[in-house]
């Protein structure tokens, strides 16, 4: 417990008495209050009666001027007043509540729950005329909230020095992290108390291609445990990320208390604003299981619904991409041994060839046959187009067109050979952070892709942003993300976006926008490596916003078995990959392994091949971040169920019981299980498969290897 003096304790006790506005949940589990101390606005949140949130302070702070040209301007004292975060009074108090189903295009579940009760609160500000709403939802499963700037005659234009939201927690926690960054999310989970975060924070930075780190900071979603013997698992995150920069939480590690850091723009500024506007909503979901805030849909809640008319467009997919051979380096992106290329002058047919170029005519067909063969409907192809040999680390604005293949890459012939056997090919648009340069081709690029029949992209922005200076996750990049999804929509093409800042919910909104990478996923196995726990936490964090291509599936672990003597290796066994495609939801879901690893073990492959790519249901059955996830899901539109457990270093055991399914119907499962002698670093492909009957009343353990698994599919007995 933090210290507090007796009379800070009067005073506060005083001011709730007197002035504070409180708001229930819909099961009346959850209490807030709103409050303003001195005219400075406060909010806490109790569960179950006890204290969740202690009174947080609200408010940003402004630029004197919009057109701000430094925002190492510092603020003198008489500054203040432009300030959103003093001097307030309140004025209008309005209630609404919402209780509505609505169903995402592509989801966890056939059908969300959108209930809540809300308060929104008016402020004025005697001083400067001003007034601003702070709204607050309250959902059965936590609390949002946001300020709305409502057009006014002295509130038309303004630019955000920091946004100052404080989420101040009573006690001590544990916290799964990773460092805040204005430019990469593809950091190693850090497991430590909130009070060590500082002490961590140095040793948990590792280099990336573009960063900007903020120090002592953490990115949102964070996930925090409150131990003992009544836990709360708690989430803090953002949701509806539009028009603003994606924020971070400065850690105040004595007193427990995050607070909302913006990211800056190139000028250091936090978000230019044009009422009427509203910020995105800052989150904290709650629950005494880990189970519930792994399930909650709170974040997608907070997005508003779409407005494409048509979204009939956008399907799960499972696909196979000319990929992997490319990030272990046993092939190459780049076509020649050029090391400076000129997209309009070079004349790419009289470079000398490399010989490791994977995107060519011979090897795209032989991965067309694959994928054809087992039942897939995509093929990434990375590396078909002109730029590669010089594409990194240069600040090149034209460093790709989108639209020139490489001489050995027959953009239709491969089209048409890939539909003839039911694949579509799926489009690579890396940027290398060239924005600007993506935003002047893009109505040709996807011209490009509607002539030739593709209907997905995978974008990705490596490198520093151009225009320089800007960051991945400042306002106008993120414009960027979502005008790319809107451009995209015009040309009905479904979106993957690599290196673009954690969704926050905003495929309600953008429903092709289907998912973004925004994390360290399966590349860094062989890039470092990714911890054990790594994807027992991802469903806690990254997760909590949308969908994520970790690029799972890979058999063949060991990289030596392509370099002798190489020590790099993916942490899991063959098992675990086959199970991370039920824990980790991913619409457009890749098998990332070459077609000669699954043929070496077809059984296995075999539930890659039947797993579905999105659902009708789903039920987390047991989770615990940093330990183990287990979860269930109903394929869309059948009565096919399939079951992912997965562990993190450690050996465990698990039995799973069945009463999810529907009583009185028989079932066969396939189970695909850790071998007895099952391990990630000795023997990660030894494992066992083999056939039961079960129904609703059945259990069965399974003994997951150190970072093991087991997967289970699911049919009914006609
Ligand atoms: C990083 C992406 O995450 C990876 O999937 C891609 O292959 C490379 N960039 C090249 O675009
Ligand atoms: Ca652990």
């Amino acid at each position: 417990m933090k210290k507090i003096t007796v009379g800070a304790l009067l005073l506060s006790m005083m001011f709730v008495g007197v002035n504070a506005q409180s708001l229930k949940s819909p099961d009346g589990k959850f209490e807030m209050d709103f409050q303003l101390k001195q005219g400075v606005p406060y909010y806490n949140l109790k569960y179950n009666g006890k204290t969740v949130v202690e009174d947080s302070k609200l408010g940003l702070r402004l630029f004197k001027d919009a057109s701000i040209k430094f925002a190492s301007e510092i603020a003198k004292p008489e500054d203040a007043k432009f300030d959103l975060n003093n001097g307030f009074a309140k004025v209008d108090e309005k209630r609404d509540s919402k209780n509505e189903t609505w169903q995402p295009v592509l989801g966890e579940k056939k059908n969300y729950i959108n209930q809540y009760n809300e308060l929104a609160i008016t402020l004025n500000q005697a001083s400067t005329d001003r007034s601003i709403v702070v709204k607050f939802r309250l959902f059965n499963d936590g609390l949002g909230f946001r300020y709305e700037f409502p057009q006014q005659k002295n509130l038309n234009y303004f630019t955000i020095r920091e946004e100052d939201s404080e989420i101040d927690f009573p006690t001590d926690m544990k916290a799964w992290w990773i460092v805040a960054d204005y430019d990469s999310q593809e950091y190693k989970y850090q497991e430590t108390k909130v009070s060590e975060i500082p002490a961590r924070w140095p040793q948990a930075a590792d280099a990336n291609a573009s960063q900007t780190l903020i120090k002592n900071a953490v990115q949102s979603p964070v996930m925090l445990k409150k131990e003992g013997k009544e836990p709360l698992y708690i989430n803090v995150a953002e949701a509806a990320v539009l028009n603003y920069p994606a924020s971070h939480l400065e850690v105040d590690a004595q007193n427990f208390k995050f607070k909302t850091h913006l990211t800056a723009d190139r000028q250091g500024a936090k978000g230019y604003i044009q009422t009427p506007s509203v910020t995105p909503w800052r989150t904290i979901i709650v629950s005494p299981k880990a189970e519930e805030v792994m399930a909650s849909k709170m974040i997608f809640n907070l997005n508003e619904p779409t407005k494409y008319k048509d979204t009939s467009y956008i399907h799960p997919t499972k696909y196979m991409g000319v990929w992997w051979e490319m990030i272990i380096g046993k092939s190459q992106w780049a076509y020649s041994t050029a090391e400076n290329v000129h997209l309009d002058t070079t004349d790419f047919t009289k470079l000398t060839p490399n010989g490791k170029h994977a995107a060519n005519n011979t090897k795209v067909k032989e991965y067309i046959d694959f994928a054809a063969e087992n039942g897939f409907q995509g093929l990434l192809i990375e590396g078909w187009n002109i730029g590669w040999e010089d594409w990194f680390g240069h600040s090149k604005e034209f460093v790709f067109d989108f639209i020139t293949p490489y001489p050995d890459f027959n953009i239709k012939e491969l089209n048409d050979y890939a539909h003839s056997k039911g694949i579509k090919l799926i489009m690579h648009h890396e940027t290398s952070g060239s924005a600007t340069n993506y935003e002047r081709w893009a109505d040709k690029a996807f011209q490009l892709m509607n002539k030739y029949g593709y209907d997905a992209v995978k974008t990705g922005y490596v490198g520093d942003i151009i225009p320089r200076g800007e960051h991945h996750y400042s306002q106008w990049t993120i414009n960027h993300f979502y005008r790319i999804a809107e451009k995209a929509n015009e040309y009905k093409i479904m979106v993957n976006s690599h290196e673009s800042v954690r969704p926050t919910g905003e495929s309600r909104t953008y429903p092709n926008y289907i998912s973004a990478e925004a994390a360290r996923g399966t590349e860094y196995e062989a890039f470092g490596g990714n911890n054990p726990d790594h994807q027992t936490i991802l469903p806690f964090t990254r997760w909590m916003g949308g969908s994520m291509d970790y690029t799972p599936g890979i058999f063949q672990t060991k990289l030596d078995y392509y370099f002798p003597g190489d020590t790099r290796f993916v942490k899991t066994t063959l098992v675990k990959q086959l199970a991370l495609y039920v824990t980790m939801y991913m619409p457009l879901q890749m098998a990332a392994d070459l077609p000669e690893n699954y043929k070496k073990h077809m059984d296995a492959f075999q539930f890659i091949k039947d797993v579905a790519a999105d659902w009708d249901d789903t039920k987390i059955l047991s989770a615990e971040p940093g330990d183990y996830v287990v979860t269930a899901r109903k394929a869309k539109g059948t009565e096919n169920w399939f079951v992912g457990g997965i562990t993190d270093e450690n050996k465990r055991d698990y039995t799973v019981d069945f009463s999810f399914l529907d009583k009185g119907q028989k079932y066969e499962a396939t189970i695909y299980e850790d071998g007895k002698d099952a391990d990630y670093i000795n023997n990660p492909q030894s494992y066992n498969i083999y056939k039961k009957q079960i129904n609703s009343k059945s259990k069965m353990n399974f003994k997951m290897a150190r970072s093991g698994g087991f997967a289970i599919s699911i049919k009914p007995v006609k």
